[in-house]
């Protein structure tokens, strides 16, 4: 129960940094002057995606100056507590979001405004520009756990358990078998990435996921995960949140090979738009291969570990 008592603490902790946080970042657009209701909401945002062209990087930098406010320029939030990155993010999951947050079908006063002026195809750029940024990673929690079915793990341990492994008993499927073993995701089913998110967003995510209550009209996505994170207890939510944030992102072979498929089917004229620059492999963040908890070691579906049999080195693309 220490454990417990240590998670009501470290939130309350974080609800006083973020509401800090908040409360000096005065530069902040914040949408005060109530746009939410001002701004119709577009019933058709969603749909309106799918006639857009794959992002073009370049144009979406151009775009990007109006979310530096709260998710960086680079897409890493300025205030951790309080807002979510979005580097690293893939294309096509932004851009499905910005047009959930324009069509009211992802209800966030915060969010709605800054969507709501963006056409399908800005929404499409601004995702192609953020999914070239790297993503920095948080720390995981690696208290011992005090009491309970997983006492004596370190904290973090009970989210990479379910991560990589999942729990067949329950019908919990590994994590990392659409979010990529660093936690990059997939453009082409536009799985997202996970790596290196403020804990308590994951949380809140999940827990959303969890309830199973969801305003979008399209409910395909949402159930997938409505599915997965049924059976997860608060505290494992919160061990994988943990987890995650400490997950240092880089996109496993079988992303960048996604990556490399769409972009030659996207329209030519935006070569390079999707490139992996300034990622780099950091040697120490690398689970080695025959490691405990690595994917060689689990037994992990087959289908994840393309990664072992190809080699890591980034992409270069020029
Ligand atoms: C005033 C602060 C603010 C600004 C400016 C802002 N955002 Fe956000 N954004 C948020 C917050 C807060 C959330 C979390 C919303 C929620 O779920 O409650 C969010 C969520 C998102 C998400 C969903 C992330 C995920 O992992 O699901 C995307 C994508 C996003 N923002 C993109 C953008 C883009 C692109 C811009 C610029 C056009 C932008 N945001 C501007 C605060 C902001
Ligand atoms: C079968 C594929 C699949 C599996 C397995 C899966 N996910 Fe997901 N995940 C998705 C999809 C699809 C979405 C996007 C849902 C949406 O758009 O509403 C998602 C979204 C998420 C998000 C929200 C990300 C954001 O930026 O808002 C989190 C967090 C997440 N998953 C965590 C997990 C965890 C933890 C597990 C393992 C317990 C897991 N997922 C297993 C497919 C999967």
């Amino acid at each position: 129960m220490r454990q417990a008592r240590v998670y009501g603490i470290a939130s309350l902790a974080a609800l006083v940094v973020g509401a800090v946080a908040f409360a000096q970042s005065t530069a902040v657009p914040l949408p005060e002057e109530a746009p939410v209701q001002a701004a119709p909401l577009e019933d058709n945002a969603v749909a309106e995606l799918a006639d857009a062209q794959w992002g073009d990087a370049q144009r979406g930098a151009t775009l990007a100056g109006t979310c530096a406010a709260c998710h960086g320029l680079d897409g890493n939030s300025v205030v951790r507590e309080v807002y979510p990155s979005i580097a690293g993010q893939n294309e096509p999951y932004v851009a499905h979001q910005l047009a959930l947050f324009k069509s009211g079908e992802r209800p966030s006063p915060i969010m709605q405004p800054f969507a709501a002026p963006l056409s399908a195809q800005d929404m499409r750029d601004l995702g192609a520009y953020f999914s070239t940024q790297s993503a920095q990673a948080g720390i995981a929690d690696d208290g011992l756990v005090a009491a309970g079915d997983y006492e004596g793990m370190k904290f973090y341990e009970i989210g990479q358990q379910l991560y990589r492994r999942g729990d067949t008993a329950r019908q919990v499927p590994a994590c990392m078998a659409c979010h990529g073993p660093t936690g990059a995701g997939m453009p082409g089913p536009s799985y997202p990435h996970v790596a290196g998110q403020p804990a308590w967003y994951t949380a809140r995510r999940l827990q959303e996921f969890r309830d199973g209550t969801t305003a979008e009209r399209d409910t395909r996505m949402f159930q997938v995960m409505h599915t997965v994170a049924q059976p997860l207890t608060d505290e494992e939510i919160q061990a994988l949140a943990s987890y995650m944030e400490g997950l240092h992102p880089r996109p496993d072979a079988a992303t960048r090979a996604q990556m490399a498929r769409l972009q030659t089917a996207a329209p030519a004229e935006t070569p390079g738009t999707m490139g992996l620059e300034g990622r780099t492999v950091d040697p120490e963040t690398t689970i080695p291969a025959g490691a405990p908890g690595s994917p060689e070691a689990s037994g992990i579906d087959p289908a994840t570990t393309d990664e072992a049999a190809t080699p890591a080195e980034p992409v270069q693309q020029q």
